[in-house]
């Protein structure tokens, strides 16, 4: 076994605050298998930080008019914080805007740099010449070339998920002043992945017990057959790239956060008193190294990452990546700009960390996507939290605080079935075990409340509500069992709802239980206990429709906030737009088409003539009279087309706001003046 481990979770953007998804994704699966190896016992050390650089960063700070840092500082303590409040527990959470973090990935760069890892070369690249900047990565929007979808990002497209450069976006525009932005040329320093890809699979070929989603995503970009990657960006924000005639560049966020897990390691150990303690943890061959992430990391994890791991050379690489899927939220997509998401400070004014952490725990995003609702976390929290788990903690402690003086009775004369319960403890406990090491928590915790189903049956069945009338002996032998059924499950279930776990800890008069400790015989007889707090409360109908009301509402208030515009059209030349007649008219009349729901029959006066137009507004005007002396602006030179046989000579504008409905642009100014 070696001899120390290394845990990370995927650094979040310090560009707004945590939601669920964050959570059952790389934090809470990582928090169950470090507090598990802490049981055990084990060298292990949690590292964490805010990922500070990278577009969203900056377009957050100029949306609010503030600097990035602010940005940074504010989320990175609000999330820090969050964390803390779910007993994420890290042994450090860092900040990548930190001068240890300047450093250390100036180092990799500079050293690799200087090994003549990198290729320096010159492309064209989208260029805002109002901004006068280039637009890399989330600064352009544009049509995605796969899915046609219109609000594609320039380096992803979130409706189909592909990665996307820039350059493949079809209408791009910029983000900061919605111009279409030219090509511009540009110098910049890219990591020849297609180097590395014999020495990759060498390695990813002998790793081990490696989930299928994980491997199945690195199989096909290695399939694919691996490019180039500009590890350099043409930004202010971020790492300066740290060599010669390199102004106004800074390292790509991707290429830096990464390494932000060693400066955080570097800086928990100079926190400790021990500033060399981080090298063995990244470079003593015995270390193991696991990321925990969400699955749209994956590449950057397994590939990119570990190929400037290689690269510098000496480090260890990860032993695992055991990447989560996605979470959807009452079967939809989490989409924190449409305000679908529960934020995790949100969650704590209603309700304990402990039963976020076993219901996402179970219904974990394992090994496909996973569904969370409302009603999900109440059947699981009153199905199993209450009526299993509590009920049979609440039932043993209150028997035998009450009938036993709060001591933990004698076993006397086991049958052969209490002898095999108590087997069970020990087989539980190497099953559970087995399943943390493999990275299956929602089985792990799935086993763990089997326990506590067993328990609970066993009590059912021995009825020793009846016992105690006439066999006190018996009566006590079946909660001796059951009290070290409690026992067992008290540290079983500590890494995954560990405030609980530390009161029936208390309980039960456990003080230093590690997962070694766990067994059939963890009480003494005669030891004392405490009846101690009902330890999970039912949630009502109505607390859940509460919430679900108020995700409701917030995807609705998001909604007003941030119509869903249309993009910005291409440019069209003065000359182009000068072609068009427009001129203001009133309207004299209108009246409905028979056999049409949409067309209205209008006239128009212009000032130098009568126009008759078709327009498709009926199902917009209840009543076509009251439009009678209304000003119009229409389009006069409009080639006539004939609609339901009748020519119609021109078009009047309307606006349509985002919910569909239509405005007439109404100007102040006489019959058959000219718009222009
Ligand atoms: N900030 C990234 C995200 O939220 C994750 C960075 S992980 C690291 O997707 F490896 F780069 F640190
Ligand atoms: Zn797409």
């Amino acid at each position: 076994m070696s001899k120390r481990t290394l845990v990370t979770s995927a650094l979040p953007y310090a560009n707004g605050p945590l939601h669920l998804g964050h959570l059952a994704g790389a934090y809470l699966p990582a928090d169950f298998y470090v507090r598990y190896k802490r049981l055990k016992k084990e060298d292990i050390v949690f590292i964490c930080g805010s990922d500070e650089h990278g577009v969203p960063i900056t377009i957050a700070a100029e949306k609010e008019g503030v600097k990035p840092q602010d940005i940074v500082d504010r989320f990175h303590e609000m999330n820090k914080k969050t964390f803390e409040q779910f007993g994420i527990d890290f042994d450090y959470f860092g900040q990548t805007s930190s001068p240890v973090h300047h450093e250390t990935s100036q180092d990799f760069f500079r050293t690799l740099n200087e090994k003549g890892v990198f290729k320096k070369k010159k492309e064209t690249q989208l260029y805002d010449e109002k901004a006068e900047m280039f637009l890399p990565d989330r600064y352009v929007k544009g049509t995605c070339p796969h899915c046609s979808y219109s609000e594609a990002f320039g380096d992803q497209c979130e409706k189909c998920g592909t990665s996307l450069s820039p350059s493949d976006l079809i209408e791009p525009r910029s983000m900061v002043t919605g111009e279409k932005p030219v090509y511009k040329e540009t110098e910049h320093w890219f990591l020849p992945l297609g180097d590395f890809q014999p020495d990759l699979e060498k390695w990813l070929n002998q790793t081990k017990n490696w989930k299928p989603n994980v491997m199945g995503q690195v199989k096909s970009w290695l399939n694919q057959g691996l490019g180039d990657r500009a590890v350099t960006r043409d930004l202010t924000w971020g790492v300066p790239v740290p060599v010669e005639n390199a102004d106004g560049k800074v390292l790509y966020v991707w290429f830096d956060a990464p390494i932000g897990y060693i400066s955080a390691t570097k800086e928990w150990a100079e926190q400790k008193g021990d500033p060399e303690a981080w090298e063995k943890y990244w470079r003593d061959k015995d270390s193991r190294l696991i990321h925990f992430i969400g699955k749209d990391n994956i590449v950057f994890h397994c590939i990119m990452f570990p190929a400037v791991l290689m690269s510098y050379d000496g480090y260890v690489l990860p032993e695992n990546v055991p990447a989560n899927e996605f979470l959807n939220l009452e079967g939809n997509k989490l989409s924190t700009s449409r305000g679908w998401a529960v934020w995790l400070h949100d969650y704590l004014n209603d309700f304990e960390p402990d039963l976020l952490r076993y219901v996402l725990g179970i219904g974990m995003p394992e090994t496909r996507d996973a569904d969370f609702s409302w009603k999900y976390f109440q059947d699981h929290v009153n199905g199993e939290l209450a009526d299993i788990l509590g009920n049979f903690l609440n039932r043993t402690l209150s028997f035998t605080s009450q009938y036993f003086e709060g001591r933990v009775p004698p076993l006397k004369n086991p049958s052969d079935n209490d002898l095999a319960i108590l087997k069970e403890i020990e087989m539980f406990k190497q099953d559970i075990e087995d399943r943390y090491e493999h990275f299956q928590f929602r089985e792990a915790i799935n086993k763990t409340m089997n326990l506590a189903r067993l328990g609970n049956k066993y009590f059912t069945e021995m009825e020793p509500w009846h016992l105690r009338k006439n066999d006190m002996d018996r009566c006590g032998t079946v909660l001796h069992i059951c009290c070290q059924i409690s026992a067992a499950l008290s540290v079983l279930f500590k890494p995954v709802i560990p405030d609980a776990c530390q009161k029936l800890q208390k309980s039960l008069g456990i003080i230093e239980a590690t997962w070694d400790r766990i067994s059939s015989a963890m009480l003494e007889e005669g030891q004392a206990i405490e009846k101690g707090d009902i330890l999970f409360h039912k949630i009502d109908n109505t607390a859940i429709e509460a919430q679900r009301e108020k995700l409701e509402q917030q995807a609705l208030t998001q909604e007003e906030q941030k119509p869903e515009l249309p993009p910005i059209k291409n440019t069209v030349t003065f000359e182009d737009f000068s072609k068009l007649d427009l001129r203001v008219g009133e309207i004299l009349s209108a009246e409905k088409m028979p056999k049409s729901d949409k067309l209205l029959k209008v006239t128009v006066d212009i000032g130098l003539e009568k126009r008759t137009i078709m327009a498709g507004i009926a199902a917009h005007v209840e009543n076509p009279e009251t439009l009678k002396g209304k000003k119009v602006t229409i389009v006069a030179n409009l080639k006539p087309r004939k609609m339901m046989g009748i020519p119609s000579e021109g078009m009047i504008l309307m606006a349509e706001n985002p919910d569909g409905s239509l405005k007439f642009l109404s100007p102040n100014a006489e019959n058959g003046s000219i718009v222009s």
